[in-house]
């Protein structure tokens, strides 16, 4: 009789989960997948990356016929809402692909196994009332809202909301209020004023979009601002009050100052999200956290305790579905003996508001810490598809290394920026130069081709400009 029930035991069937699970089965695994929530898929096809974005993609077009953009095509309409449906069809999407991956579990013989799972040592784990025994355990188990203390969220009442609970507004609130300028609040803010709400958006630091390079963060405000949107940057929340259906939330400088307050009918709390650790019973393993209640791991996603591995939201680096599953994949191939390897210094991250936001590598700001570099930027207006399309806003930026000309980084915005960026990575997985790029031959009329022009302007040469 075999030791173990299974070769692996993967805790969580998210986007690093799932795939972390497939692997391991394509590979010749016997492999288990224990999951608590109802549909496999995780944060990011459950409440995350494919709800908001049928979201985002429905109300683009609700915006483009309300707000005069097809009107300037020659295309005129009076759009008409009918959220129910808006909100069908998000949860069409979300059941077509939560299924698929229950589908492909099926395919590959990987046993879900469902309940929340518990270390009980660390080769055995309890699923409810199962035990189950792996020679190796991998925890994907990922993350959850931060809360905002004195801020209490309640998704069924629908006054103040997480992202989850903004998802599933029953109506457009006529005033939302967004508490953190970072990924979810402008996502998710830009949904609903495209939908009609007036839209404040109260972020603690002075620019949006921490962690982009300084010029997108700065671009962004504007053209989040040009769009509608109200912003009180440098502004902290130091408390919010619900009365029946409506709510008041208290704001003061960052710094310090005279308080005040902002009414809603829908606050969304957006303030980041932090590892899924709790009830895991870790303590029965040994695993320790770090000081940012992650779970660490070495270069191949081991845990400091033998045949328990770890990946995704719930360890260090960006809280992103791609690292997640490129992360599943490594560790699937290390477990079976192979290399398996992310590089997370090429790791793109896109907003998908309209225009797109969209980086890879270094922001100007940290490849100076560095050392000497050159810059290269092409505005959208000067792109030929972009100016047609009417899509004037954005730029590329590509940095290089002023010796070696390596891109170190690269900066998007422009509608398609999140399509644009997969380019510019694997551009620097291959460790190009901006010539490189300069001298590969781009479609016309694209706005990649404004990729090739900022690649030309590193070194002064662009054409459109
Ligand atoms: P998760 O997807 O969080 O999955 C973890 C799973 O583990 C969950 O299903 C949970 O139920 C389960 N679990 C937890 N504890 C246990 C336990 N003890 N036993 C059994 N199961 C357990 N990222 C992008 O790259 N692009 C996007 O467009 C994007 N949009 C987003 C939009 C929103 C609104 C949000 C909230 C997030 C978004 N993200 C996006 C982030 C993305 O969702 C996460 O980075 C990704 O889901 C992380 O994958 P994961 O597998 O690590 O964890
Ligand atoms: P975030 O970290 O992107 O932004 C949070 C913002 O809130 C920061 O700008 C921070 O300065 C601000 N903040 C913190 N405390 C505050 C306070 N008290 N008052 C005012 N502002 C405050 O986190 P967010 O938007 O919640 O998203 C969580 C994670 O989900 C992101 O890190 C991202 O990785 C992931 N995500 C990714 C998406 C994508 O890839 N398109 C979409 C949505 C989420």
């Amino acid at each position: 009789m075999a030791e173990y029930d299974y070769d692996v035991l993967v805790i969580g069937a998210g986007p690093g989960g799932y795939v972390a699970a497939i692997r391991a089965a394509q590979l010749g695994l016997k492999t288990a997948c224990a999951e608590g929530r109802e549909t496999l898929g995780g944060t990011c096809l459950n409440v995350g990356c494919i709800p908001s974005k049928a979201m985002l993609h429905a109300s683009e077009y609700f915006d483009a016929a309300a707000n005069g953009a097809m009107a300037k095509m020659g295309i005129k309409v009076t759009p008409e809402l009918d959220l129910d449906t808006m909100h069908a069809q998000r949860r069409d999407a979300v059941k077509g692909l939560t299924g698929g991956i229950e589908f492909l579990f099926k395919k590959n013989k990987i046993d879900w196994i469902k309940g929340y799972a518990s270390f009980q040592d660390a080769h055995t784990v309890k699923v409810g009332d199962k035990s189950v025994t792996a020679k190796n355990v991998v925890i994907a188990t990922g993350s959850t809202v931060t809360p905002l203390p004195g801020i209490e969220i309640d998704n069924d009442k629908g006054v103040v909301v997480d992202s989850t609970g903004a998802l599933e507004l029953k109506a457009v609130p006529k005033k939302m209020v967004v508490i953190g300028g970072g990924v979810i609040g402008l996502e998710l803010g830009s949904v609903w004023r495209r939908l009609g709400a007036d839209v404040t958006v109260v972020e603690f630091l002075d620019q949006l979009l921490p962690g982009m390079d300084g010029e997108v963060r700065k671009e962004s405000g504007k053209i989040f601002k040009k769009q509608g949107m109200v912003l009180k940057l440098s502004t902290k929340v130091t408390g919010a009050a619900v009365a029946g259906d409506k709510a008041t939330v208290t704001v003061e400088p960052a710094a310090g100052g005279a308080a005040e307050t902002l009414e809603a009918d829908v606050v969304l709390v957006s303030i980041g999200r932090r590892a899924n650790t709790e009830g895991l019973g870790l303590d029965k393993i040994g695993l320790e956290l770090n000081q940012r209640g992650q779970i660490e791991t070495d270069h191949d996603f081991a845990t400091k305790v033998d045949g328990v591995w770890a990946i995704g939201d719930v360890i260090p680096g960006p809280m992103l579905a791609h690292k997640a599953e490129d992360e599943g994949i490594a560790v699937a191939e290390n477990i079976a003996g192979l290399t398996g390897i992310v590089n997370h210094d090429v790791i793109p991250g896109v907003v998908y508001t309209a225009p797109e936001f969209a980086g890879v590598g270094l922001t100007e700001e940290q490849a100076k810490e560095r050392g000497a570099i050159k810059v290269g930027k092409f505005p959208m207006l000067a792109n030929s598809r972009a100016k047609t399309n009417h899509e004037p806003d954005g730029f590329v930026k590509i940095i290089a290394d002023a010796e070696t000309d390596r891109v170190l980084g690269v900066w998007c915005i422009a509608t398609v920026a999140g399509t644009m960026i997969a380019q510019a990575a694997q551009a620097m997985e291959f460790g190009a130069t901006s010539e490189d790029i300069a001298y590969t031959c781009h479609a016309h009329p694209t706005h990649s081709e404004a990729i090739k022009e900022a690649a030309m302007a590193v070194t002064g040469k662009p054409i459109h400009v």
